[in-house]
C-alpha cells in the first residue's frame, strides 16, 4: 500500500536526520510519497508565515507527518512553530517512550518507561501580559476536558501495550485548583481501568525518584510544562537527547518527531545522531499499520547498537549520520 506522508525537514540538524530516516524507511520497502513542506524561519522567508496553510492542509489530508526539529527564537521573534502545530491540529497527546539501547553508556541500561504529556494547555497557553512595568503575569490553564482525555489516552495506551501502571505527576499540594483538577480527572478515569495500577507523585519528588529509582515508573502522566522538563530528564537517564523518539497524537492526525532540538552547535557537520528520529519513524510506521517494516528497522537498529562498531559522536563513536544510516540498512 502506498502512503502519503507530510515531511518537514526542519532547521539545523533537521534536514540531516530526516534524510537519513527517509532513506532507511524507503530501504525497508515502505512505499511512501513524501510531501515536503517548510515551517519556521525558512517558511517565514519564503511565504511570509511560519506555519503556511499548505503545510497544515497537507497534514490534515494525510493525517500523518514526520518532522525534524524547528528553531524557536528565545525571548523575541516568532512564537514556537512546534506549539503552533500541536495547537492548530489539536495534537493533544505527546508520547515519549524512553527505552535504553544496548551498549549506550548511560545510568540506567535497563530503563523502559513511557512519558505521556498533555500537549495543548497549562502554561503553554501563551497567555502572558505585562501588568505594570516590571511585573509580568503568565496564565496556567487546566481544563477538565483536556485532563480527562489525556488521562484516558494514557490508560488506553497502557491497556494496548500491556503496561501495568500509570503515575500522575503534579504539584496539587501548591496549585490546589489547577493541578488538583488534573489529579481528580486522572483518578476518575483510572476507575475505568481496574487492571492497571494508578498512583501519583508530586513533581519534585518524582524527579528525585527518577534519578534514584527510575524502575518504579511504567507510564508517567504529566501536564504540559512538567512533561516537557521531565521527559528531557528521562532522556538523560538513558544516554541523551539523540536517542529518544516522540509522537504528537490527536483525533485527526499524528505528527512524529524527535525530542531533541535543531542542535545549532553541530548543524551542517553531518555528525548528528538520527536514532531519535528513526525511533519516531518506527512509531510512525506502527501507527500507519506498517508493523513488519517497523519491526525490520527496529531489529536492525538494535543489531547495530549490540555490535557497537558504528556509533555517532554524541554516544562515543566517530560515525557520520550517513554512515550510521548505511549500517542500519546493511543490517536488514
Ligand atoms: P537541542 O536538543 O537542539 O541540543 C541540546 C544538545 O544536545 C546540544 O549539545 C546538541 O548538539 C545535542 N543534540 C541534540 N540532538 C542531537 C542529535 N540528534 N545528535 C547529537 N547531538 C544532539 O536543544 P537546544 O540547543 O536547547 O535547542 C536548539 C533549538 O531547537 C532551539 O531553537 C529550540 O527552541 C529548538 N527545539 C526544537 C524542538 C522541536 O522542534 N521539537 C525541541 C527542542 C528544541
Amino acid at each position: 500500500m502506498k502512503h502519503t506522508i507530510t515531511l518537514i525537514p526542519g532547521d539545523g540538524i533537521g534536514p540531516e536526520v530526516t534524510s537519513a530516516v527517509v532513506r532507511i524507511i524507503e530501504a525497508a520497502g515502505v512505499d511512501v510519497a513524501w510531501e515536503t513542506h517548510y515551517a519556521g524561519a525558512q517558511a517565514l522567508e519564503k511565504f511570509g508565515t511560519t506555519l503556511p496553510d499548505d503545510l497544515l492542509e497537507s497534514i490534515k489530508r494525510n493525517t500523518v507527518a514526520l518532522k525534524g526539529p524547528i528553531t524557536t527564537p528565545i525571548g523575541k521573534g516568532f512564537t514556537s512553530v512546534n506549539v503552533g502545530l500541536r495547537k492548530t491540529l489539536d495534537l493533544y497527546a505527546n508520547l515519549r517512550p524512553v527505552r535504553a539501547l544496548p551498549n549506550v553508556p548511560c545510568r540506567y541500561p535497563e530503563l523502559d518507561l513511557v512519558v505521556v504529556r498533555e500537549n495543548t494547555e497549562d502554561l503553554y497557553s501563551g497567555i502572558e501580559h505585562v501588568v505594570v512595568p516590571g511585573v509580568v503575569e503568565s496564565i496556567k490553564i487546566i481544563t477538565e476536558k483536556a485532563s480527562t482525555r489525556i488521562a484516558r489516552f494514557a490508560f488506553e495506551y497502557a491497556r494496548r501495550e500491556g503496561r501495568k501502571k500509570v503515575t500522575a505527576v503534579h504539584k496539587a499540594n501548591i496549585m490546589k485548583l489547577s493541578d488538583g483538577l488534573f489529579l481528580d480527572c486522572f483518578r476518575n478515569v483510572a476507575k475505568d481501568y481496574p487492571e492497571i495500577e494508578a498512583d501519583d507523585k508530586i513533581v519534585d519528588n518524582a524527579c528525585m525518584q527518577l534519578v534514584m529509582r527510575p524502575e518504579q515508573f511504567d507510564i508517567m502522566l504529566l501536564e504540559n510544562l512538567y512533561g516537557d522538563i521531565v521527559s528531557d530528564l528521562c532522556a538523560g537517564l538513558i544516554g541523551g537527547l539523540g536517542l529518544v523518539p516522540g509522537a504528537n497524537i490527536g483525533e485527526l492526525g499524528a505528527l512524529f518527531e524527535a525530542v531533541h532540538g535543531s542542535a545549532p552547535d553541530i548543524a551542517g557537520q553531518g555528525i548528528a545522531n538520527p536514532t531519535a528520529l528513526l525511533q519516531s519513524g518506527i512509531l510512525m510506521l506502527r501507527h500507519i499499520g506498517e508493523r513488519a517494516a517497523a519491526q525490520k528497522i527496529e531489529s536492525a537498529l538494535l543489531k547495530v547498537f549490540v555490535e557497537g562498531n558504528v556509533r555517532t559522536r554524541d554516544i562515543g563513536g566517530q560515525a557520520k549520520t550517513t554512515e550510521f544510516a548505511d549500517a542500519i540498512i546493511a543490517a536488514f
